[in-house]
């Protein structure tokens, strides 16, 4: 039962593993690693996994057999399996690929924007704009990732506005999620409520996503800071896998394992199933070769093996 009635009763935990977490590994992983990978996510019970990015294979390899992975992934019943397009070209092959939601990126620091997608914050939204149009054409769902909502690797300070003038736009290309980001995982958690409010003047709370890394360990605390203005929908990374390729030094996304492991103790229903996702992690980190970053993952299956 849950215990606090101020926190939202029910979450939609945002699978990013597979994309986020995989995009920034040094060594190739191989697609079938990749599907199985997405495959025991979905037997956890998530409701949306976001498993592919279609952009320039030159700018993040890893991402390269995304279309193969989207064609061989045993895809559940009522799960959505989410693609990265940063442009028309990558919203064709999200089409071809099934895609169920298509995910446009831009960022509320105009320096992050020309690092990771090589054009101004005003020339990312023009480049959305068709891909979004496209979007409701093709009957997709649309979201919106905003990168260095809570600070900027470049340019350090990110002003509120700024966050607020860019969640503006993407509500007005139609989202119908808006994912807040704290792409080099430095907020704390009074910030982290500051900002989610202020998002949340610009766009339905209910569809705001917080996307945390946990590069200074703040992303759980940021997260329980985030319930608490009624956020209700998180990403994070089985293992805790991840960083961004053009985000210098942030590490992975809070991993998932404690995420459920905290959502299980406050009461706050996930629908997704504990075990399998320490089963996913542990075999994901057994093929990188290193353990997984995730402190409840890790107590499990040390638990496990007595
Ligand atoms: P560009 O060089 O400005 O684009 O890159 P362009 O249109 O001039 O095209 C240049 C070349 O890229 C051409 O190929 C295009 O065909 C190709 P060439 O003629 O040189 O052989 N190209 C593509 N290829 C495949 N798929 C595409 C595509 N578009 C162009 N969609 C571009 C602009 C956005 C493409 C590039 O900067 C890029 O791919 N950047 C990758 C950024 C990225 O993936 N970053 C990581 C994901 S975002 C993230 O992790 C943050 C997030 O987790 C939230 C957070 O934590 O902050 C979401
Ligand atoms: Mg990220």
């Amino acid at each position: 039962m849950n215990t606090q009635p101020d926190l939202p009763r029910k979450v939609k935990i945002v699978e990013v593993g597979p994309r986020d977490g995989l995009q920034n590994e040094k060594e190739s992983v191989p697609a079938s690693v990749k599907i199985e990978l997405v495959d025991r996510l979905s037997q956890a019970g998530f409701l949306n996994i976001e498993a592919a990015s279609f952009v320039s294979p030159k700018w993040v390899p890893q991402m390269a057999t995304s279309a193969e992975v989207m064609a061989q992934i045993a895809r559940r019943a009522g799960t959505i399996y989410s693609a990265l397009t940063p442009n028309m070209q990558g919203f064709d092959a999200a089409l071809a690929a099934k895609a169920d939601e298509v995910v446009i990126f831009g960022s509320a620091s105009e320096a992050f924007s020309q690092k990771n997608i090589n054009c101004s914050i005003a020339e990312s939204i023009a480049r959305f704009e068709p891909v979004a149009k496209a979007a409701k054409a093709a009957g997709l769902r649309l979201r919106a990732s905003i990168s260095c909502a809570f600070g900027c690797p470049y340019q350090g300070e990110v002003p509120l506005d700024a966050v607020a003038e860019v969640v503006g736009r993407m509500r007005d290309l139609g989202c119908d999620e808006i994912d807040i980001a704290d792409t080099i995982g430095v907020a704390t958690p009074r910030k982290t409520q500051a900002v989610m409010l202020r998002a949340a003047g610009e766009f339905r709370i209910e569809s705001i996503a917080g996307h945390f890394h946990d590069t200074y360990g703040q992303a759980l605390a940021n997260i329980y800071a985030s319930l608490e203005v009624g956020v209700a929908i998180f990403h994070s990374s089985v293992a805790g896998l991840g960083g961004c390729p053009y985000a210098k030094g942030a590490t992975g996304n809070i991993a998932t394992e404690d995420v459920v492991y905290m959502m299980n103790g406050l009461g706050i229903e996930t629908g997704i199933d504990l075990d399998l996702v320490v089963d996913a992690g542990q075999f994901i980190s057994q093929h990188l070769g290193r353990k997984a970053v995730s402190r409840a993952g890790n107590a499990i299956a040390a638990k496990r093996a007595g």
